[in-house]
């Protein structure tokens, strides 16, 4: 089991980033350091390595960077999140509000098949207006998401209870309270 504490520690908080009055939760330090990336990796593939799941989706970008090596762990194919206007193929897509803005996201058409389990992963919660898209971007898909994971929760603005209400796990290995 891993530490929330010990992940929690290696977490640099940037004061009024990107803009004035938000706590910029910066993961770069737990990529950085070996051994942090590796506990951190490792405690992702061993929740979900017996667990069915069919394909590990990450979300642009800083989800693509944990989704990615986990995936590869888990012996399964990665399908991107990417901010609207990256994807050449026939895409779906959605919108949503950020704590700082609003954006789209899309994913290919084919990018996963109608009833296949999918593991959504990216770095932090805040609204949790983009897992929520990238959740409605699988089902339209026909896919379910098996559980949404992050490192971070901010539990303050209501995204993890936002996620959870609409019947997806969710799972946090820390969060700033
Ligand atoms: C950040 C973060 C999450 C999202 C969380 O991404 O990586 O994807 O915001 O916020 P929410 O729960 O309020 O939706 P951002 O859009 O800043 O993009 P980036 O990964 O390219 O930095
Ligand atoms: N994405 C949305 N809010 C954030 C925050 N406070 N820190 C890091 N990433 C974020």
């Amino acid at each position: 089991m891993i530490d929330p504490n010990y992940i929690r520690d290696r977490i640099r908080t940037v004061p009024d980033w990107p803009q004035a009055g938000v706590q910029f939760r910066d993961i770069t330090p737990l990529l950085q350091d070996p051994k942090t990336f590796r506990v951190l990796v490792d405690c992702f593939v061993h929740r979900y390595m017996d667990q069915q799941i069919d394909v590990v989706a990450g979300v642009d970008a800083r989800g693509f960077i944990l989704g990615s090596v986990v995936a590869y762990e888990l012996n399964l194919g990665f399908i991107p999140v990417r901010k609207k206007g990256k994807l050449p193929f026939h895409t779906v897509e959605e919108s949503y509000e950020l704590e700082y803005g609003s954006s789209t996201v899309e994913l290919h058409t084919d990018a996963c098949r109608a009833g296949d389990r999918v593991l959504l992963i990216d770095d932090l919660v805040a609204t949790g207006g983009t897992m929520m898209a990238a959740a409605r971007l699988i089902a339209k898909l026909g896919g379910t998401v098996a559980e949404a994971a992050a490192i971070v929760d901010l539990p303050e603005l209501g995204g993890s209870e936002l996620i959870r209400a609409n019947g997806i796990p969710l799972y946090t290995v820390c969060d700033f309270a």
